[in-house]
């Protein structure tokens, strides 16, 4: 099968790849890379679990081609920490005991950090309306929304989000 040439910038480091027509961006960033924080649950752009920020947008990786991404910034969760510190939103998700079994956890990570860059001070409408492409199976929901409006809370009281 042909492959194509791509350069991917992976959490700020630059990557030349030969990837096959029909390889996800998913597998690139797992297998390829070895950046297992982004995870792959139903591979049909449902769930949330592989979304990694494209160019700064949250995307679902498991259905984009990683040929289609060639040229992009790619951030996955790996890439958020600053210094070896958890950003704001990730020490959120721990100290409100958003995360459980943790699967879903990368994926609403990234979104809820894409949310914040574009809208320090979301409703908790407007952070629900953000997160409904990820999906959670173990904690209802309401603990993450609680961890955003919390990271909200604290960048409107002045201090930083990441
Ligand atoms: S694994 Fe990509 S959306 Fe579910
Ligand atoms: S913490 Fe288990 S799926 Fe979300």
């Amino acid at each position: 099968m042909t492959q194509l040439d791509i350069s991917l910038t992976v959490n700020g480091a630059r990557h030349e790849l030969s990837v096959g027509p029909t390889e996800m961006l998913t597998e690139v960033l797992r297998r390829r890379l070895d950046m297992t924080g982004t995870n792959r649950d139903c591979g049909m752009g449902i769930c949330g679990a592989c979304t990694v920020l494209l160019d700064g947008q949250p995307v679902s990786s498991c259905i984009l081609l990683a040929a289609l991404a060639d040229g992009s910034e790619i951030t996955t969760v790996e890439g958020l920490e600053r210094d070896g510190r958890l950003t704001a939103v990730q020490e959120a998700f721990l100290r409100h005991g958003a995360v459980q079994c943790g699967y879903c956890t990368p994926g609403f990570v990234i979104t809820s950090t894409a949310l914040l860059e574009e809208n320090p001070s979301p409703s908790r409408e407007e952070i629900v309306e953000a997160l409904k492409g990820n999906l959670c199976r173990c904690t209802g929901y309401k603990k993450i929304v609680e961890a955003v409006e919390a990271v909200a809370r604290a960048k409107g009281d002045g201090v930083g989000v990441s």
